[in-house]
């Protein structure tokens, strides 16, 4: 058993045993250049269990057939999974009300549906989205072509030297012209936390509806839509160790009853003739065609894993984790970490002088060492430091000390092959 001291949460993560939380990912065993696997990239998407792996060949082996469409029992139990994944989710966020669960392609889609049906609907010239400096590109470029197609204007919120959200500048922004507030819950590329549930509230005085990115705070932070008060939250199942092509969009009742639809097909009617169609109750009015069922049947069994475990423990052990590697890699001469913000989880972006990100992440990976280089598809969080990439390495539940030792031994090298 694994004890660690209290990381910034103030959380101990006594009763977290990282190695058998490592023996339930069967790809952490896999050999990378022929050197064992060092996987710090999960940011970008994390590393299955074999529940879920397990769950996707069951649907495959025993339950392979449409939703909500036949009456047959194979028919009968793809739908039980896809349902149950909806009521898992529903859990998982403090939905109360699996009504307000969309099962989406992933975050993106999310952002998408949210950006076309609600905000295409209600903005109006004059009319003021805001986002913030530190948003991922799915979390702006929707947002564009709204305000490109109803008039509306696009206003960012600063950040500060550490990589934190200008909270004086928000409030500033704030008026009775914003009508959406988009925001991440943590910034993919710095790993900032964000005080969503402040911001909400202001907004909400404002009278702007408020969706959150939650695709970085999902695999690390307790969600509870209730508490924060949110309108529209979203998230990926591939970040939070499900299978990729599916994720939620939680939606404030009244909002999504009132929305129309995104996407016209199959299983979002109620009713179809060629003068007029009626369409079905939410969410399955937002579900149009056959999804990604193998991939939501593996989202449940990532969810039950997830709350499976002491998620107050992880957090700790992860917090713990990334203070280490903040304090050892700052110690490697010429390493400038990016992002020093008070509340982080999960991420740890940094340049080296003398190095371009892209030959160091090459470097790592002929060592076995998987990080992401480039610009994390957060360009204006790079133009704000003024550098064209950096080095992230991102944590999850599995990664330990010992990973963050061989990362240090790879840069060393890395530098070596520069000096
Ligand atoms: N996949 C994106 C990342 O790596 C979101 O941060």
């Amino acid at each position: 058993m694994t004890t660690l001291a209290a990381g910034q949460s103030g959380r101990t993560a006594v009763g977290f045993d990282v190695a058998r939380v490592r023996a339930d990912f069967p790809s952490l065993s896999e050999l990378v250049h022929g050197k064992p696997l060092v996987y710090l990239d999960s940011a970008n998407t994390s590393q299955k269990p074999a529940a879920v792996i397990q769950a996707t060949d069951d649907y495959y082996r025993h339950a392979n057939a449409n939703i909500h469409r036949a009456t047959h029992l194979l028919s009968e139990r793809a739908t039980a999974l896809y349902e149950g994944a909806r009521r898992k989710a529903a859990a998982f966020l403090n939905a109360g009300d699996d009504h307000t669960i969309v099962l989406t392609k992933g975050t993106t889609d999310g952002i998408n549906l949210v950006a076309s049906s609600y905000g295409r609907s209600v903005l109006q010239a004059g009319d003021e989205i805001l986002l913030t400096w530190l948003e991922h590109h799915s979390n702006i470029v929707p947002w564009q072509l709204i305000a490109e197609q109803t008039g509306a204007a696009i206003r960012v919120v600063p950040i500060n030297d550490a990589g934190e959200l200008d909270q004086d500048a928000y409030a500033a922004l704030l008026s009775e012209r914003t009508k959406i507030v988009a925001v991440g819950h943590v910034s993919n590329a710095l790993g900032t936390i964000n005080p969503v549930k402040a911001m909400i509230a202001q907004a909400h005085a404002v009278g702007a509806v408020v969706l959150i990115d939650g695709a970085q705070a999902a695999p690390h932070l307790p969600i509870d839509v209730k508490d924060l008060d949110c309108d529209f939250y979203v998230l990926s199942s591939h970040k939070v160790f499900g299978p990729t092509g599916t994720g939620v969009l939680y939606g404030r009742r009244a909002l999504l009853d009132a929305m129309p639809p995104y996407q016209g097909g199959g299983d979002m009617i109620a009713n179809v003739t060629f003068e007029k169609t009626l369409y079905n109750q939410i969410p399955y009015k937002f579900e149009a065609g056959t999804p990604n069922i193998a991939g939501v049947a593996g989202f449940g069994a990532a969810i039950d894993y997830l709350m499976g475990i002491d998620r107050d423990a992880a957090l700790a052990h992860e917090d713990d984790v990334l203070a280490y590697a903040t304090a050892r890699v700052r110690e490697i001469p010429g390493v400038r970490i990016i992002g020093e913000a008070r509340h982080k989880t999960g991420v740890l972006s940094f340049v080296m002088e003398g190095v371009h990100p892209h030959d160091a992440g090459t470097i790592l990976d002929q060592q076995g060492i998987a990080v992401r280089t480039g610009q994390h598809c957060a360009q204006p969080v790079m133009d704000k430091f003024c550098i064209p990439a950096t080095i992230r390495a991102s944590l999850a539940i599995y990664n330990n000390r010992e990973d963050i030792d061989a990362l240090v031994r790879g840069l060393l090298k890395v530098q070596e092959v520069f000096s």
